[in-house]
């Protein structure tokens, strides 16, 4: 069965998408078979992968599926899920593409059987095919995010390294409670996540200690920099470690990625 790391935050701007497409080619390098879920109508993570085009299904057909087509099968999911790039030699990921159009989802669902159990039924459904599912999810505690946090074993909750980062965590903290006290009796908070982290800003270093009284013994020992390679290899449709492997930004989520597997293992 699959691992499904969900990673969580409303406030915007914050590193969940960088996070997220990131951690999910770190596994797939280190060849776990790996899953990236884009449930953000902005769609940047499939974007961040080379996806540009609205796909012909993407995730909004397998969350309306059961309207659609009565059942949700390994067979109708799997047409849905793409391959990355073959140039990129990512064989152990694949990705679950979104689009714009799953904004419209919430209104259509709203008196739906099961809305807040879609994600769950697929990635139940995908389980067995792969070790690791990352989910990256839009800013907002909506039903989107609740299906996220349905669906998942565990949330990451990326936090930026600047004055009101920590703005917002106690609604999602609140939202992760009442997940777990209606939908999702197994969810755990994985850790938060400290990213854009900049040596040069007294303030980077005072958010730290507060987010780390925040979440005691629930913050990563790796924090993310700031680092200007994260911030342009969307825009070549690449993950960091195919667009520049050397910098910080590589080396902070390739440690990132070894802590998950420990948490794993330990
Ligand atoms: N460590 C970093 N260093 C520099 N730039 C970064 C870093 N992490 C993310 N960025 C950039 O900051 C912006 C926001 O990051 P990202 O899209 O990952 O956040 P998000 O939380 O997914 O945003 P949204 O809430 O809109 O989904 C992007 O332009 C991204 O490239
Ligand atoms: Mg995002």
């Amino acid at each position: 069965m699959s691992r499904t790391i969900a990673i969580c935050n409303q406030k915007g701007g914050v590193g969940k998408t960088t996070t997220a497409v990131n951690l999910a080619v770190c596994l797939a390098v280190l060849e776990k078979k790996t899953l990236l879920i884009d449930i953000d109508p902005q769609a940047n993570a499939s974007q961040s992968v080379g996806i540009n085009e609205v796909q012909e299904e993407d995730i909004y057909e397998a969350l309306t599926m059961a309207e659609n087509s009565g059942e949700i099968t390994f067979e109708r999911l799997s047409q849905i899920i793409k391959p990355i790039n073959p140039e990129y030699k990512l064989n152990c990921l694949n990705i679950m593409p979104s689009s714009p159009g799953l904004a419209k989802l919430e209104m259509e669902l709203v008196n739906a059987a099961n809305r807040e159990r879609r994600l769950q039924k697929i990635v139940k459904t995908l389980g067995a095919n792969y070790e690791y599912i990352v989910i990256d999810a839009p800013p907002s505690l909506n039903l989107l995010t609740i299906n996220t946090l349905t669906a998942a074993n565990s949330v990451v909750i990326p936090v930026q390294c600047e004055y009101f980062s920590l703005q917002g965590v106690a609604e999602l903290l609140n939202t992760i409670k009442l997940v777990q006290s209606n939908l999702n009796s197994d969810l755990k908070i994985e850790g938060a996540l400290l990213t854009m982290y900049d040596s040069r800003n007294s303030l980077a270093k005072q958010v730290v200690e507060e987010v780390r009284k925040n979440f005691p013994g629930k913050v990563f020992n790796t924090i993310i920099p700031r680092n200007v390679k994260l911030a342009e290899a969307p825009s070549h449709g690449k993950p960091i470690l195919l667009y520049d492997i050397q910098s910080a930004g590589s080396q902070g989520y390739i440690k990132f990625a070894e802590e998950i597997l420990e948490i794993k293992n330990g």
